[in-house]
């Protein structure tokens, strides 16, 4: 998913309590059998195979999670479309917001195989049953935050979604490539956008700087709560995602690897990551970091970060403004079939 920054309230059945069962009776032991080889065999589940309920149902709410942040996710930098500095900036960050909302294509599509429609998924998105990312509940104050966002966030969901490609969903992994070609050079416009910042005057340098210092924490919270070491004892989702193939790395591990690459882009860049704590640790071939500021991780996803209740406003507007195009689209696609069915 973009992150793994739901918390496990809304991963729990809990949230989503109203989720309708599934189309399917529980397996038989032959069906069972075929499910639990195909995974064993790191085969793809598709859609015609029978597959355990709860296996559904946790791929729809991570789809449709993974699908809610992509389009909650053009807001920030929607924001910045008017005010880009140039019209080739402006050009570049119109393609990445479409992007955005292609990739929240592919991914309603993908949930939409498991027998879920389309609307009722943006319906729990509209009523707080499903969330998305929390980092989008973060503002995007100047310029360098497009150049942050590219940089750290799609960054962060990079490392979180070439995993995915793998996934043992057949329709979840074939739009993950795709979005993870995308995703990659989002990570670089947004490189490119702070580089040449940093090369600026200095009012430029510090608005990069700021801005970097304001999305470093909140892109190392992506990633979701701790979930190796002591915080693995009480079993959870991690494990039985992994046991499905649809996880592939602990959220600690991918945490890790982010850090390790990102300390050397920030070096290029002459960005001072804000972490006094950060430093390598040759023993463990890794970077040491700080603690994370769990509370506000949790607070934010709870609600009372700057900018969510303005995000679900803005999408459930956009969703009612657009509900003539919807119509006509369905229009246009029953006035096709009942051409082709009379030809
Ligand atoms: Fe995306
Ligand atoms: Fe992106």
């Amino acid at each position: 998913m973009y992150g793994n920054d739901f918390g496990p309230t809304a991963q729990a059945s809990g949230t989503d309590a109203d989720t309708p069962p599934g189309p399917d009776e529980p397996l038989n032991a032959a069906e069972a059998g075929i499910f639990d080889d195909l995974i064993e065999a790191e085969q793809r589940i598709e859609p015609r195979d029978a597959m355990p309920d709860s296996y559904r149902q946790t791929l729809v709410r991570q789809i449709a999670q993974h699908a809610h942040s992509e389009i909650i996710g053009m807001q920030p930098e929607g924001n910045w479309i008017t005010r880009a500095p140039s019209l080739r900036r402006k050009a570049i960050l119109m393609a990445k917001v479409q992007d955005e909302a292609g990739h929240g294509l592919y991914l309603y599509s993908a949930a939409e195989t498991l027998g879920v429609d389309r609307e009722e998924l943006l319906d729990r998105l509209h009523t707080g049953r499903q969330r998305y990312s929390s980092i989008f509940n973060y503002p995007t104050l100047t310029w360098a935050d497009c150049g942050a966002i590219g940089w750290l966030v799609d960054g962060a969901a990079i490392m979180n979604q070439v995993p995915l490609c793998r996934c043992s969903y057949g329709p979840y992994a074939r739009a993950m490539i795709r979005i993870c070609k995308e995703e990659s050079f989002h990570q670089r416009q947004g490189f490119e956008i702070l580089w040449t910042l940093m090369r600026g005057t200095e009012k430029q340098q510090a608005m990069a700087q700021d801005a970097a210092d304001r999305w470093w924490w909140p892109a190392l919270m992506m990633f979701g709560p701790p979930d190796t070491g002591e915080a693995a004892q009480g079993g959870g989702h991690t494990q039985q995602s992994m046991a499905w193939g649809i996880k592939r790395f602990a959220n600690d591990d991918l945490r890790q690897k982010f850090v390790d690459m990102m300390v050397p882009q920030a070096e290029r860049l002459g960005i001072v990551l804000p972490d006094p704590e950060l430093r390598w640790n040759a023993e463990r071939g890794h970077y040491d970091f700080g603690p994370i500021d769990w509370e506000e991780f949790w607070r934010v996803l709870k609600g009372d970060g700057p900018c969510n209740a303005e995000r679900i406003a803005h999408r459930v507007q956009a969703h009612d403004e657009g509900a003539w195009v919807r119509e006509a689209a369905t229009a246009y696609a029953v006035k096709q079939a009942s051409r082709e069915a009379v030809a």
